[in-house]
């Protein structure tokens, strides 16, 4: 049988780092055979849509580290921001509620009448979350910060999950994530030779290009941008570096990487959570070919953006490729994609 205490490697092996088990280990890997043949590549995905609590998802990974932490501090209330479908918020959502913690996310975004929530805003519904929208994105930080204060006033402790979870402890998720790789490839024998990440706030890259080294990963790693580089984090590529070393310094390894170990592609970027026909197209094809549906946001486009990078000659024929599926299901079923 597969050893895949590698899973709890960062939790079992470093007794100052918390972690609280929300997901089901390892994600499986699945390899598309109808989009292979037609790439002339091995195309696999490995399945984050499957990380097993609620709906899936990548942020999951990342709220088993950053919500221990909630918890070793003494928080009562988690607050996360995003945008009005935010996957992250739903995620953050979830992992509260299992945990017994309150959550409020609060949502940047046009707000529909409650009658009207689809996608991601019914979850909150069913969950019991506590649900703020806010006209535009700078309104979240005044309104999270007004939160904390009205909080802080009624003696509860409030937990500050930033958006996307982009924190050093948030990349422990995916530091982990490679030692779970790194052991499927191990026991399957099958490497690849690219991975490649939908990217948005980075906090799942600034996780896995420090799990490739600590993990002696041979891939070569490419982020798929979602945005533009700027309307990412400021300064990203060193923001990331930063990022993944403060985590490599958390675990207490010696591992350092560099800003050069950040190759991220913008040949898709675009506005935030706009489906156009490059991401519905996208979509189809695979829900058609592969029965796997990717979300509107970030899959869809970072797979084509991957696609692009194949009819650039960029993946040489008959090389393996692992697109790591971050998830996104909620989104589908919200009334503002309309397919
Ligand atoms: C489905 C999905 N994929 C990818 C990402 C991007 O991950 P990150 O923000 O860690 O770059 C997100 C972020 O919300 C997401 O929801």
């Amino acid at each position: 049988m597969t050893d895949y205490r590698i899973t709890n490697f960062l939790s079992t092996e470093n007794k100052n780092i918390n972690k609280k088990s929300l997901c089901t280990f390892p994600t499986p890997i699945t390899k598309l055979d109808t989009i292979s043949n037609e790439l002339g590549l091995n195309l696999f995905f490995k399945r984050d849509d499957l990380t097993g609590l609620g709906i899936g998802g990548n942020k999951l990974r990342k709220l088993e580290y950053l919500l221990a932490d909630a918890i070793s501090v003494g928080a009562t209330h988690i607050i996360t921001l995003g945008g009005i479908q935010s996957n992250h918020c739903a995620q953050t959502a979830l992992a509260s509620k299992k945990l017994g913690l309150d959550c409020t996310v609060i949502i940047a975004g046009k707000a529909p009448k409650k009658e009207d929530y689809s996608g991601n805003l019914k979850l909150y519904q069913l969950l019991g979350t506590n649900v703020c929208i806010v006209p535009d994105f700078p309104d979240r930080q005044p309104k999270a910060e007004q939160l904390i204060s009205e909080l802080e006033s009624k003696n509860e402790k409030p937990y500050l999950v930033p958006v996307g979870g982009l924190t050093d402890i948030g990349a422990l998720g995916y530091i982990n994530a490679m030692g779970e790789l790194s052991e499927q490839i191990k026991s399957s024998g099958q490497n690849y030779d690219y991975i490649v990440v939908p990217t948005g706030s980075g906090g799942t890259l600034s996780g896995i290009v420090p799990g490739k080294e600590l993990f002696s990963i041979n891939s070569e790693i490419i982020g798929v941008a979602i945005e533009p580089s700027d309307e990412m984090v400021p300064d990203h590529v060193n923001e990331f570096t930063k990022i993944a070393n403060n985590a490599l310094k958390r675990i207490s390894s010696d591992i350092m990487v560099n800003p050069e170990d950040f190759n991220i592609d913008f040949n898709v970027a675009y506005d935030y959570a706009v489906m156009r026909e490059l991401e519905l197209s996208t979509i189809k094809q695979v829900a058609q070919k592969e029965a796997i549906f990717l979300d509107p946001v970030y899959t869809s486009r970072a797979f084509a953006g991957f696609l692009n990078l194949v009819k650039k000659g960029k993946f040489e024929i008959g090389s393996s490729v692992l697109f790591w599926f971050t998830g996104g299901a909620g989104a589908i079923f919200a009334d503002k994609y309309k397919f």
